[in-house]
């Protein structure tokens, strides 16, 4: 039998922009609320919208969506943009314990779930510039 790949992006297979939108405000409601992840709370400014509509729009192109980080502010250079932060393992961890509750609650697919955390675990361990 033969089996046919999913050749949709991660954008469609999570549902477009509402739900990628969920995605980064749950994420961030996650952030502001969990005791877990006060160090990289504070790192942010005390409004988090700006930082919430900068993932929306980075992860928009980086999941195969509409590239619009880039049309807005150019190539990403995400690590250099983060080079001001003291990013070590635990500012790591937090970052992506906010994402897994995200993911948990907005995408139902645990295949697809599994998936998002396994990339974003990579690009969060890259940001990584402190011991
Ligand atoms: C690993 C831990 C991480 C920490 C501690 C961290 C922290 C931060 C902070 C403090 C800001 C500034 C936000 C503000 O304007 O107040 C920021 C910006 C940003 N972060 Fe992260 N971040 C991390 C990982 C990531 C990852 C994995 C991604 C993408 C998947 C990401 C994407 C972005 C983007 C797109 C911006 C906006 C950059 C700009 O335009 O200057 N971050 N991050």
């Amino acid at each position: 039998m033969l089996i046919k790949k999913d050749t949709r992006t991660l954008y469609e297979r999570m549902g477009g922009e509402d739900k990628l939108r969920s995605l980064v405000q749950s994420f961030y409601q996650y952030m502001d609320e969990l005791s877990e992840a006060k160090k990289v709370r504070d790192m942010h400014a005390p409004d988090l919208k700006s930082a919430e509509d900068k993932l929306f729009m980075f992860l928009s192109g980086w999941m195969g969506g509409p590239s619009l980080f880039i049309e807005k502010f150019g190539h990403p250079r995400l690590r250099q943009r983060h080079i001001n932060f003291v990013i070590d393992e635990s500012a790591r961890d937090q970052w992506m314990l906010c994402m897994k509750h995200a993911l948990d609650d907005i995408v139902e697919e645990k295949e697809l779930r599994d998936e998002l955390m396994q990339a974003l675990y990579g690009v969060a361990d890259f940001m990584r510039n402190s011991a």
